[in-house]
C-alpha cells in the first residue's frame, strides 16, 4: 500500500531525517520493536526501517532514517506529501514488554530512536526505566529530549566527551549495573555495539535483549536473507525478531553477514549519485 509523508525534517545534520508517514492500519496494529520495509518506486529495492514511533489516533508511524546508501538518499530527496510506493507492515514480533522491575536501554547514535516507542510501554507497564545513549559527538545525539520525556533518568556519554560521560555507551552501563544493577537490559545500535553491550552485562548475568537489523528482503520468513544464529539455531530476523537475548547471538556471523553486499551496495550507491546528484536534498 503507499503512503503519504506527512512531514520531514532534518533532525541529525547532514543525513539523518525524521519521517511523520500516513499509515492508519499500521497504526493500529503496530507495537514496539515492529519495522515495516518500504519500496520508493517501481523500480527500487525493499528496506526494513524500525518504527520511531506510532500514533494511532494520528494514523500515522515515524521513522528516523540514515542517508548511508542508494535507497536512504533516495527517501532524503522526497518531501512532505511526497508518497512512498510500497510499506509493509507491521513486521516482526513486538518487543516483549512486562513488569520486571529496573530497566536499562542502551541506544547508540541514531538507533535510539527505535527505543522510544519501546520505553514508554516499558513506563507504562510499571518499570524503573533509565537509558544510556551515546554518540561519537554532541552533534550527533538525537531523541534526548524524547527519552528524558519519558524515561525515569537519561544518562548521555560521547565518544569525544563534548556532552556527558566520555566514552562508549558500554563504560556508562558499567557503572550503572555497578551502582544499581538491573533487571533488563535492552539495545539497539551499531551491531558492533550491541555485541559490546552483551559483552558488560554477562559478568552481571542480567538479561540481554538486542534488536537485530539485518540484510532482509521479503521480511516475512521466506528468503533466509535475514538469517542469524542464535544459541545454535538458525533464527530468521524478520519473523522471529528482530529481538533476541544478545548472549546467545553468534556475534561473528551476524557482522561477517552484514558486510556480505558491501561492494554492490557501493557500486548502486555510486551509479545512483552519478544519475541524481542534482536531486540530494539538503533537508528541509
Ligand atoms: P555510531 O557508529 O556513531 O555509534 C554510536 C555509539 O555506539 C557510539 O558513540 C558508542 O557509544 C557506541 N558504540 C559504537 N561502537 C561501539 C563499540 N565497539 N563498543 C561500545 N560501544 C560502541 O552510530 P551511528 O552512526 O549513529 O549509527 C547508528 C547505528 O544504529 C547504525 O549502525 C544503524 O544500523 C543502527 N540502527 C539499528 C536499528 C535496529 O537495530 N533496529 C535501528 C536504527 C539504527
Ligand atoms: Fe527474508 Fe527474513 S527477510 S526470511
Amino acid at each position: 500500500m503507499s503512503a503519504k509523508i506527512i512531514e520531514k525534517k532534518l533532525i541529525r545534520p547532514p543525513d539523518v531525517f525524521y519521517y511523520k508517514v500516513s499509515a492508519p492500519l499500521i497504526s493500529k496494529k503496530a507495537r514496539p520493536g515492529q519495522f515495516v520495509i518500504i519500496r520508493l518506486n517501481e523500480k527500487g529495492e525493499r528496506i526494513p526501517l524500525s518504527l520511531a514511533d506510532i500514533n494511532p489516533e494520528e494514523g500515522t508511524i515515524s521513522l528516523i532514517v540514515m542517508a548511508i546508501g542508494k535507497t536512504t538518499s533516495e527517501m532524503a530527496t522526497m518531501k512532505a506529501g511526497d508518497e512512498i510506493l510500497d510499506l509493509c507492515g507491521p513486521l516482526g514480533q513486538p518487543t516483549h514488554i512486562e513488569k520486571t522491575g529496573k530497566v536499562v536501554l542502551v541506544g547508540g547514535g541514531f538507533g535510539v530512536a527505535p527505543l522510544y516507542p519501546i520505553a514508554k510501554a516499558f513506563k507504562a507497564a510499571g518499570n524503573e526505566v533509565v537509558t544510556v545513549m551515546g554518540a561519537r559527538s554532541r552533534d550527533l545525539l538525537v531523541y534526548e529530549k524524547e527519552m528524558n520525556a519519558v524515561c525515569d533518568r537519561v544518562v548521555v556519554t560521547t565518544d569525544d566527551g563534548s556532552r556527558g560521560i566520555k566514552g562508549p555507551v558500554t563504560a556508562a552501563l558499567e557503572q550503572e549495573l555497578s551502582k544499581g544493577g538491573a533487571d533488563l537490559v535492552m539495545a539497539v545500535g551499531p551491531a558492533i555495539m550491541m555485541k559490546f553491550v552483551c559483552r558488560t552485562t554477562e559478568p552481571f548475568k542480567v538479561k540481554t535483549i538486542v534488536s537485530l537489523n539485518t540484510i532482509m528482503i521479503d521480511g516475512t520468513g521466506m528468503c533466509g536473507g535475514c538469517r542469524v544464529r542464535v544459541g545454535g539455531e538458525t533464527k530468521f530476523a524478520c519473523a522471529d525478531g528482530p529481538d533476541f537475548d544478545g548472549h546467545l547471538v553468534d556475534w561473528d556471523m551476524l557482522l561477517g553477514r552484514q558486510k556480505m553486499y558491501v561492494a554492490q551496495e557501493k557500486e548502486s550507491f555510486e551509479a545512483w549519485k552519478k544519475r541524481h546528484a542534482h536531486a540530494v536534498s539538503e533537508g528541509e
